[in-house]
This record gives structure tokens, sequence and C-alpha cells, in this order.
């Protein structure tokens, strides 16, 4: 969620999706800053949370696996009987990565530390102090229309539901940049034309 899909890992033969003009290829496995560990999160269940400060602009998570249509996501999710991560990289094309990738334990905050800077790599978005949880704000990775999560990230910006519509509030639109999957960022920008 991030569009986290729910789904199984079946050996089922995915025809690879390639890749646009403007993005590559993802690597095959996930990468995350080595300070960087799961611990039990104060918003749900586990997170990843900072072993020491970070400063704005570092990469934290770089995710990595295979790209899907959205055709073989929903058949995946047909079939699914454990979690599998996934987002939305471009119109048609999902990141579904490795089973379990400790990158798939971030929690979702509506004030986030962490935001895209490119199709597959989180950042700081701010200094993040050491021992502090490690966010990203999954409406900007999805625009999945059946995708609703209650929000209990605690911030005062707290929209306490996320949806796939969220990439449509303005306000997110600005306090985000460009700091959005591709997909997102096209939808965006068409959408303000
Ligand atoms: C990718 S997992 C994150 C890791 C998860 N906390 C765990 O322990 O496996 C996404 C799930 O975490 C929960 N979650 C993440 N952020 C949340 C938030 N801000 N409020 C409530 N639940 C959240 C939701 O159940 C969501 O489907
Ligand atoms: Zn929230």
């Amino acid at each position: 969620m991030l569009h986290w899909g729910r789904f199984v890992v079946l050996s089922l033969a995915l025809p690879a999706v390639h890749p646009g003009p403007m993005w590559a290829l993802p690597e095959p496995g996930c990468w995350l800053h080595p300070e960087v560990e799961v611990r039990r999160s104060a918003i749900e269940g586990d997170g990843l949370v900072a072993r020491s400060p970070l400063a704005a602009g570092t990469a934290v998570s770089r995710l990595g696996g295979r790209l899907v249509t959205g055709d073989d996501l929903l058949r995946l999710l047909a079939v699914s009987t454990h979690y599998v991560d996934s987002i939305t990289v471009a119109r048609d094309t999902h990141l579904v990565l490795p089973p379990g990738q400790p990158n798939g334990k971030g929690n979702h905050s509506c004030d986030p530390n962490l935001w895209w800077a490119t199709p597959y790599t989180l950042v700081a978005r701010r200094d993040v102090a050491a021992g502090e949880e490690l966010t990203n704000d999954y409406a900007t990775s999805t625009d999945e229309p059946s995708f609703v999560m209650p929000c209990r990230c605690g911030t005062r910006l707290c929209r306490r539901e996320v949806t796939g519509a969220d990439w449509t509030r303005l306000e997110l639109q600005e306090r985000y940049g460009d700091h959005w999957v591709p997909a997102l960022l096209d939808r965006i920008r068409q959408s303000s034309r």
C-alpha cells in the first residue's frame, strides 16, 4: 500500500511486463538501509524503525521484485491465502515483491517521514531521529479503487481513512510534490491540465 495486496505466491508463470522508456526494470531483490530494522510499532503490528539518525534525502528502502499487469495481479489476488506486497508503479504495471521482505513492514502515516524519490525507492522526507518509526503515505502508491484502510497513525494530519482515491486530494498533491509513484504522478499531471 503502497498498495499491499493479499495473495498467494504460487508458481504462476506470469508474463514479464516491459518498462516504458521513463523507468527501469526493478532489481530482483529488495534493499533496506543497514540502520533500519523491524520492531513492534506504535501504529500497528510490526514496523520499520531507524536504529540511528538518518538525514533528509537518505535512501531507506529500495523495492525489488517483478512487474506484472493489473490482470495478472487480480489473478493472483483471486487465489490468495497469505500476505504478499505489491505497489502500483505505472499504468497497468505493478511491482510484486518477493515474499518475506522486511521492506514490506513499512506502516502508513498521514504525515510520513519517507516518500518516493524513484519508482522503487523511498527516501527520508525529513531528518529522522534514532528510534523513530519509518512510515510512508500509502496514498502515494495506490490508486486501487477498492482500497480503504482505517488509519491509526496518530498524527495531527491523520485522515482517519486512507483510500485509493486520496491521490485526488489537492492538499496531498501540494504536500508531496513529485514524490509519488510514476502512475500517480501521471494521473495528477493529467488531472491538473
Ligand atoms: C504492509 S503491512 C505493514 C506491516 C504491518 N504492520 C505488519 O505488522 O505486518 C500493511 C498493513 O499494516 C496495517 N497498517 C499499516 N499502517 C497502518 C495505519 N496507519 N493504521 C492502521 N493500520 C495500519 C494495515 O493492517 C495494513 O494492511
Ligand atoms: Zn493517519
